[in-house]
């Protein structure tokens, strides 16, 4: 493995099932946390205990059968929230709580309706009174993205004196450019006594389509922890998609970092987050996505055919996907009809393809796609075509 290893936090089972529609049972979520762990994932934050009685269980069964990947469960900066987590996890091999609090001037006048100090002097009780349950103790500063740098300075500067070991450093928002948040995370590096001995974290929402971009940002600046989730699911416009995080930091050699994640299981971890949730994903979804191995123009059918790394930069087969496909429209060439119809068995000469090829457009001006029945149907039908040009 060459370069840093960026731990990845999984928070599908708590930022990705608060979407509206996405509510998981108590057995869906152990099961999902059972294939996140299996897939390589560092951190599993499996809930927000004191949101419910059912996300209470689901930490506290999760933390019963989950034995490499750490088990987190969220809080508030409140004492009985921060109670509640230390409670769901007490079976867990190893756990985490992440508790924070608002850190944005928007977030400290309108919602908290609180000083900088009182910010500060709640930040740090919340990470003391969270230390007596876990060794472990996430701190996020809630609006992370649109606060000004020196008071958020101040603020992991106190937390790490409180005893915190990660530091969340949120774009909650979804508000931040990628050099904007790369910058934040130097600032921090560079201005916060004893940051060097805490890991930091990079938890980026979607609204603006950057919450990959500036994750992979912020781990460029220093952060060694990425919170994503299945699917890029989470509120609004969702968070950071671990499968993209994952697959950029395997396949780019310029960049110095390595995940623990086993690609070859993204597709399968994907398709059940899909069918647990009830939540498709779009077909052109980079890695998971229906067609985000398949090909349809003839220009990229040609070249495909010819050889996959015309048009591929990766092989389905490194996130479990079986192969690439040629889908068949009227974009299609002759090499892409040629191709699948030798995978039916046909093989076409030059002289049976050109003839057959006309008809074909004409069936595929009709249909949106050409599946496999209709080209056989059009292939019988011109059987003896294809045998008299092969004699
Ligand atoms: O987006 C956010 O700020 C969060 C925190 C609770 C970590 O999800
Ligand atoms: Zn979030």
């Amino acid at each position: 493995m060459i370069g840093d290893k960026i731990e990845i936090f999984d928070t599908t089972l708590r930022d990705g099932e608060q979407v509206p529609g996405c509510k998981l049972a108590t057995d869906q979520k152990v099961k999902i946390a059972i294939q996140l762990e299996e897939l390589g994932v560092d951190i599993i934050e499996a809930g927000f205990p004191i949101s419910s009685p059912g996300d209470f269980k689901s930490v506290t069964e999760i933390s019963k059968v989950i034995k490499n990947s750490r088990v987190c469960a969220l809080s508030r900066a409140v004492e009985k929230d921060i109670e509640c987590a230390g409670e769901s996890l007490k079976f867990a091999r190893y756990g985490r709580i992440h508790t924070g609090i608002g850190t944005s001037d928007i977030h400290m006048k309108y919602k908290l309706r609180c000083s900088e100090d009182q910010i500060i002097e709640r930040a740090v009780a919340a990470v003391r009174c969270a230390k007596k349950y876990q060794e472990d103790v996430e701190f996020y500063a809630e609006d992370a993205g649109r606060t000004r740098d020196e008071f958020l300075a101040k603020v992991c500067e106190a937390v790490i004196k409180a005893g915190a070991t990660v530091l969340n450093i949120p774009d909650t928002t979804g508000f931040c450019l990628p050099e904007e948040y790369g910058a934040k995370i130097k600032y921090l590096v560079e201005n916060v006594k004893g940051i060097d001995k805490v890991v930091i974290s990079a938890h980026c929402h979607n609204d603006l389509g950057l919450a990959t971009a500036n994750a992979l940002s912020a781990v460029v600046n220093g952060a060694r922890q990425v919170e994503c989730t299945i699917n890029g699911i989470g509120e609004r416009a969702g968070n950071t998609s671990l499968e993209e995080v994952a697959m950029i930091l395997k396949k780019r050699e310029s960049l110095p970092f390595y995940t623990n994640i086993i690609s070859e299981k993204l597709l399968s971890t994907s398709n059940m987050v899909i069918e647990e949730t009830g939540m498709p994903i779009q077909a052109n979804k980079a890695i998971t996505g229906a067609n985000a191995f398949s090909h349809s123009s003839g220009i990229h059918q040609d070249g495909v055919i010819k050889h996959r790394e015309n048009y591929e930069i990766m092989d389905p087969k490194e996130i479990g996907a079986e192969k690439s496909t040629i889908i068949l429209t009227a974009r299609s060439g002759r090499a892409a009809l040629a191709f699948r119809s030798k995978e039916l068995g046909f093989e076409l000469t030059k002289r049976s393809l050109d003839k057959i090829y006309v008809e074909f457009l004409d069936l595929a001006d009709q249909l949106k796609e050409v599946y496999d029945e209709d080209l056989q149907k059009l292939l019988e039908k011109n059987q003896l075509l294809i045998r008299q040009a092969l004699a």
